[in-house]
């Protein structure tokens, strides 16, 4: 059988840079994707995988990214909606500016959902995929506390956009999930937290190759624990 391939968004560094070498040691063919040219070749060339500039706030780059997947590789396996930013740290959500709450969506939400919109018929064409949408517990509305009003809000989109789409794909072989990395030491998460980005991205990769009678349409942290929404 011909070698599965993913796509990661986001994935020059942190947990989604993680994602990329835990999926190449089990076999898939990566196309390592991020905002930034030579960030990503960089760290594409460090692990043998495919570079691709995608910023995915930008319409255009999704359209070519789905034309470089058909022609380069005429299929896609698994699609992690990972890149993200977090942009009210400390900030209360009484005062924090608008702007900054649409450009977290631009990235958080809109970004995943273009993407997902962009590669999902691909998928339902060969009745095969995993769509992950890499959420926070931050976005859980049962954990919801002070502050972290748009990264927060943002998370509990991409929970909602998960469950729709989810239906929608319902009995097609495209599995939609969301997940919590954990509290993870990247440049979002910071040196304090316990798990290193190889841990985080255990998450990622279990939703990214669950077999076909795998879950659709839940929120994760680990290797399958339900997270409450
Ligand atoms: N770390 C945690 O504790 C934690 C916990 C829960 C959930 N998460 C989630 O896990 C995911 C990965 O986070 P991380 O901790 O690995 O963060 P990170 O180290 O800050 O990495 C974020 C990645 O997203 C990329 N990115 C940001 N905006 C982008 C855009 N418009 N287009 C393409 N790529 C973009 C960044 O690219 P640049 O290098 O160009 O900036 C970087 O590669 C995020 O969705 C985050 O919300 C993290």
């Amino acid at each position: 059988m011909e070698a599965r391939v993913a796509l990661i968004t986001g994935a020059n560094r942190g947990i989604g840079f993680a994602a990329a070498k835990a999926l190449l040691a089990r076999g898939y063919r990566v196309i390592l994707s991020g905002r930034d040219r030579s960030a990503v070749e960089r760290a594409a060339a460090e692990i043998g995988a495919e570079p691709l500039v995608l910023d995915v706030t930008r319409a255009e780059d999704a359209e070519a990214a789905l034309a470089f997947v058909r022609e380069r590789f005429g299929r896609l396996d698994a699609l992690i909606n990972n890149a993200g930013v977090l942009l009210d740290e400390g900030v209360r959500g009484l005062e924090v500016p608008l702007e900054a709450v649409a450009r977290t969506f631009e990235t958080n939400v809109y970004g995943a959902l273009r993407l997902a919109q962009a590669f999902a018929p691909m998928m339902v064409e060969r009745r095969y995929g995993r769509i992950v949408n890499v959420s926070s517990i931050m976005g859980s509305l049962a954990h919801a506390g002070p502050g972290y009003l748009a990264y927060r809000s943002s998370k509990a989109a991409l929970n909602m956009i998960t469950r729709v789409l989810a239906a929608e794909l319902k009995g097609t072989g495209v599995l939609v999930n969301a997940v919590h990395p954990g509290w993870v030491r990247t440049r979002m998460g910071g040196p304090a937290a316990p798990l290193s980005p190889e841990e985080g991205a255990r998450a990622l990769v279990w939703a990214a190759t669950l077999p076909d009678d795998g879950p659709t349409g839940g929120f994760f942290e680990g290797e399958g624990r339900p997270l409450p929404w």
